[in-house]
């Protein structure tokens, strides 16, 4: 089957990205995004608000995809969309929308797993990236998620380990609101971490159990040793933000990478790849290919579009399953908690 002409439209509507993309034969024609920037304002996102932008956008999002992929909707194969999880209200909007679409161009309706999805992104075909060989470990790491799972094939996947608590990337965005960053503030303690010293100060990584994090204790030590150092002086922010910003990073990056070598030692799996977000990070690249020198691990970072939210995911797992001849009845549902 592989051997045909499949175009399959992927909807990815599970936050606040609306986005869709046309994924060719395992290959991307197009990837769309568009990000939605009025929560920037509230420093994190409003799910009524994303919802609503999510109706405006949907449809012209969908026609740039199909028209950037140069094709019809009369071209495609299948529409696939993230069920879950993510919030109820977004995932609504795709939902209905990819179910009309499919119901009227009487193609295959396929449900795709967003954490599932931000695992397969790896599998899209890509010049200059390769394709992790089964079994793997991947680390989804975001601003919703962080887990570890073991992955076996393609849609037989065990999480050996997630947060409890908040999501690493909550982590970098509650510590940028502490110190008064933007929202998300992710990218910006990444470059100034950059500049600054990482052991300037020191932050006492939390104690779970097994696989399992927790980030909500490092979020509350770090309020309480930045109001305790502004008491002293009110200007230790301005003076020292790029050694604050370098010491969060690298207590975050040591929890993250203790969890996967425990992981790896467990499991005997040297081959990890990581998806979501943060995975953009420096400090997490860097430490996944000193991993490899000093772990002998095999590690995999996807390309830097298909790391934070995006369709081009959602589309590569619509098209495996596709090829493995599935679809989803009408009567399918979003789920705002759905597991892998
Ligand atoms: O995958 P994503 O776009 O959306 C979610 O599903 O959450 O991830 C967004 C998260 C935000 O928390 C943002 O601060 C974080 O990813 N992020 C980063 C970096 N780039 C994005 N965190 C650390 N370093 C970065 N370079
Ligand atoms: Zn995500």
């Amino acid at each position: 089957m592989s051997s045909q002409n499949i175009y399959i439209l992927g909807i990815e509507s599970s936050c606040d990205d609306t986005a869709a993309a046309i994924i060719h034969n395992g290959k991307i024609l197009s990837n769309v995004i568009a990000s939605q920037k009025i929560h920037e304002e509230y420093g994190g996102v409003v799910p009524e608000l994303a919802s609503r932008a999510h109706q405006q956008n949907i449809v012209p999002v969908v026609d740039q995809a199909l028209k950037k992929a140069g094709i019809t909707k009369d071209q495609l194969h299948a529409i696939a969309f993230t069920r879950g999880p993510g919030l109820m209200g977004s995932l609504l909007v795709g939902t209905s929308f990819a179910k009309s679409l499919a119901y009227g161009l009487n193609v295959p309706l396929i449900d795709v797993n967003h954490m599932q999805a931000h695992i397969l992104a790896h599998f899209i075909d890509e010049e200059g990236f390769n394709k992790p060989t089964f079994p793997f470990l991947a680390m989804t790491i975001s601003g919703g998620h962080t887990q570890i799972v073991e992955v076996k094939n393609y849609f037989d996947m065990t999480v050996i380990g997630e947060t409890i608590d908040d999501a690493v990337g909550e982590a970098y965005d509650k510590s940028g609101k502490i110190l008064g960053l933007g929202y998300p503030a992710g990218p910006e303690i990444d470059k100034r971490a950059q500049e600054g010293n990482p052991k300037a100060f020191k932050f006492s990584k939390p104690k779970v159990d097994g696989l399992n994090f927790s980030f909500s204790g490092l979020k509350t030590a770090i309020l309480y040793f930045i109001q305790r150092e502004v008491k002293a002086n009110p200007n230790f922010i301005e003076e020292n933000l790029n050694d604050v910003c370098a010491s969060i990073q690298y207590t975050i990056i040591g929890i993250l990478i203790d969890k996967l070598k425990q992981a790896s030692k467990q499991t005997g799996i040297k081959q990890i790849a990581i998806g979501g977000g943060v995975s953009a990070n420096s400090g997490i690249r860097k430490a996944l290919k000193d991993g490899e020198q000093k772990f002998g691990w095999t590690t995999y970072v996807p390309k830097f579009e298909f790391t934070t939210d995006n369709a081009g995911m959602i589309a590569i797992v619509g098209y495996l399953k596709y090829l493995e001849g599935y679809s989803v009845e009408q009567s399918v549902t979003a789920s705002a908690r759905l597991k892998i």
